[in-house]
């Protein structure tokens, strides 16, 4: 039985983990620096990197050390490329590296989307193909179309801000802390969803691509207006529902309306975004009686993590894309249309 040891450092957590061949996870280990960041309502680079630095020795031993593995054992390293933060990914990549060299295992480099993606594949091994799948992150939201295992064709994307974005803004302009997705969730569910009507952008034009910067905008004007009249604002749990159902909303129809395009037999959401209880809830209530098999993976699997790293890694090493020694962080890599 092999298995492979993830490392994932593109944004604002240190993660190592290590899954086995069959896509068992043996250990899962995360450091978090939300307290870091959390000051400035948002990840500053400079601070992630340098905990990365500080903590991503004892996060890989710790995740070695669970799954009672020895570094010379592993069949393979896998290590988050790219997209994300350079300095972020530039400290897992050479940690890697240099495990890598020094052990004479092979490194694989693993696109962060493509280890979102695979997820749901741990998530739900029988999975049908061909499917769908919603990537909905801090930074992405993208529609894909996977015809078959490895294989992902993008059909659909936002025009401006990621779905994550569009909570963490939102959160912002509320006055709650970061990350704003989790805070909106919570608020939310005290709140009424249809206090307010915000617009539900691009939602029957547009083709499979999205838009939330006026969702954003219609929020800001929202409050500019209540504010300026001097009553005082509605109660921020049903500002909170309110915007996150015209936001969810719009993700689910556009998912559906891309099973229905392509015919396929499968759904999966898969990212930070797809942690929402209110996307899980709708999606679940919208495909009931489809008869299309839904997947949603845990929420351990959804926020970034280093399994669904290590399991992308097997995806790759099956095909046998390996690294050489002069593999370097891509902080723009996105995956390509057709991959
Ligand atoms: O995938 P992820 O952990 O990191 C990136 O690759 O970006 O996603 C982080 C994003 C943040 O924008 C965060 O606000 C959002 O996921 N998020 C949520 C929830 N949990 C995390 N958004 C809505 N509802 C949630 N429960
Ligand atoms: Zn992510």
């Amino acid at each position: 039985m092999g298995a492979i040891l993830g490392i994932e450092t593109s944004c604002d957590e240190t993660a190592a983990a290590v899954v086995t061949d069959d896509g068992e996870i043996q250990s899962s280990v995360l450091d978090s620096q939300i307290d870091v960041h959390a000051p400035y309502g948002g990840v500053v680079p400079e601070l992630a990197s340098r905990r990365h630095i500080e903590r991503i020795e004892q996060v890989v031993k710790g995740a070695l050390d669970q799954a009672a593995v020895r570094i010379r054992e592993l069949t393979a390293m896998a290590v988050t490329q790219g997209p994300g933060l350079a300095g972020a990914l530039l400290v897992g990549v050479n940690f890697a590296k240099s495990i890598a060299y020094a052990s004479q295992r092979p490194l694989i480099p693993v696109n962060h989307l493509r280890g979102h993606l695979a997820s749901a594949w741990m998530a739900q091994p029988q999975f049908p193909r061909p499917a769908i799948m919603l990537v909905v992150s801090g930074g992405h939201t993208h529609l894909y179309l996977t015809p078959q295992a490895g294989y992902y064709e993008l059909i659909g994307q936002t025009r401006d801000d990621a779905a994550g974005e569009a909570f963490d803004k939102a959160a912002r302009m509320l006055g709650l802390e970061y990350p704003g997705g989790p805070v909106i969730d919570r608020l939310a569910k005290k709140g009424n969803p249809q206090a307010m009507q915000f617009p539900r952008p691009y939602v029957n034009r547009g083709g499979l691509n999205f838009s939330f910067s006026g969702l954003k905008t219609s929020l800001l004007y929202y409050l500019r207006d209540v504010d300026k009249m001097g009553k005082g604002r509605p109660p921020v749990e049903d500002l909170a529902a309110s915007y996150q159902e015209a936001l969810v909303e719009v993700l689910v129809k556009k998912s559906i309306r891309a099973v229905q395009r392509y015919k396929a037999k499968g759904l999966a959401v898969v990212g930070g975004v797809a942690a929402n209880s209110r996307l899980r809830e709708l999606l679940r209530r919208e495909t009931i009686h489809s008869g299309i098999s839904v997947v949603v993976p845990p929420l351990s699997l959804c926020t970034d993590n280093a399994a669904m790293i290590a399991a992308a890694g097997w995806e790759e090493f099956r095909v046998g894309r390996f690294a050489s020694w002069d593999v370097d962080a891509q902080a723009n890599g996105s995956l390509a249309q057709k991959v």
